[in-house]
């Protein structure tokens, strides 16, 4: 398996795609953050089925992160997420530096209303404008016809199709299924910040949200199984719940029975801040 090409300017990446069009090639891409895992390879596979070439950008955003959160010490391993992605099967690595993003006198932000209300927003108030931002611009630079997000961040996910119709953005955002570990717990690079310990304890947080979730479709009280759900995760061993909060999938507006649901949560373990969620399936 190859290593795919690295590119870290907005030239070089249009040039290679202008050659992939010329070909009549089908173009994906996978915006990710690097310190590669196998949920964001399971993107790129999805991405291989939609399309004939897969570019991966890997950029640690700084506007994405609030000065207090964990921007400096934020994974960054290039080497071993190159390796990972020439198993993947991913032809084109975008690596911009931050100058190539965000050169001296930048000065947009693109801020999407609608699903991005509360959630993250309340705990992270700057977060989906830095995410929307960089989505955009990612999207522009390299004009794919489809690209893939997790649905591990569901509310980022919905904040992108959201971006993506307002803006009249020509490419189709696909949402895929969260990846978990053996005991369910969802793969994510900042996993790689907790000890054996803690360990154990993130991997209550999936089993709590789908037992609340299975009590919300048999009819549960909503503000009984998220305030239940809540205790749990605090009794498991977690140290503060953001939230637990059940809304409706396609929209993130309160959740009201009988329509299509999801609970989501954010919890911290020590300085570690874990989100999920799952379905709420009313069938
Ligand atoms: P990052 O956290 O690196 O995630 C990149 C993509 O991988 C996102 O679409 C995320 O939802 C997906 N992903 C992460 N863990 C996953 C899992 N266990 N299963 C399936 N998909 C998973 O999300 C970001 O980066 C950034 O906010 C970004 C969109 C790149 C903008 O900077």
């Amino acid at each position: 398996m190859s290593r795919p090409l690295v590119v870290d300017t907005v030239a070089g990446l249009r040039a290679r795609i202008r050659d992939w069009r010329r070909d009549g090639l089908r173009v994906a891409m996978v915006p990710t953050m690097g310190a590669l895992h196998e949920g964001h390879l399971s993107l790129v596979r999805i991405a291989l089925e939609r399309a004939e070439r897969c570019i991966v950008s890997i950029f640690v955003n700084p506007t994405q992160f609030a000065p207090s959160e964990d921007l400096d010490k934020y994974p960054r391993q290039l080497a071993r997420d190159l390796d990972q992605l020439a198993l993947a099967g991913a032809d084109l690595a975008y690596t911009p530096g931050v100058g190539e993003m965000y050169p001296a006198g930048f000065a947009t932000k693109i801020s999407v209303g609608g699903p991005s209300a509360g959630l993250e927003s309340d705990f992270r108030p700057t977060f989906f404008e830095g995410v929307a931002t960089v989505v955009a611009k990612l999207l522009l630079q390299a004009s794919p016809d489809v690209a893939v997000f997790g649905e591990k961040d569901y509310q980022q996910l919905c904040v992108v199709r959201q971006l993506c119709r307002d803006l009249n953005l020509p490419v189709e955002i696909i949402g895929a299924p969260t990846i978990r570990d053996a005991h369910g717990l969802a793969m994510s690079s900042r996993n790689a910040y907790l000890g054996e310990a803690e360990l154990q304890i993130a991997r209550r947080l999936n089993v709590i949200l789908r037992k609340a979730a299975a009590a919300l479709a048999a009819g549960a009280d909503q503000n009984g199984a998220t305030g239940e759900a809540s205790r749990a995760l605090l009794a498991a061993g977690f140290h503060k719940i953001d939230y637990v909060e059940a809304r409706e999938s396609r929209t993130l507006t309160p959740w009201r029975r009988g329509h299509e649901g999801r609970l989501l949560a954010a919890a911290w373990l020590g300085k570690t801040r874990l989100i999920d969620n799952v379905d709420v399936s009313t069938s």
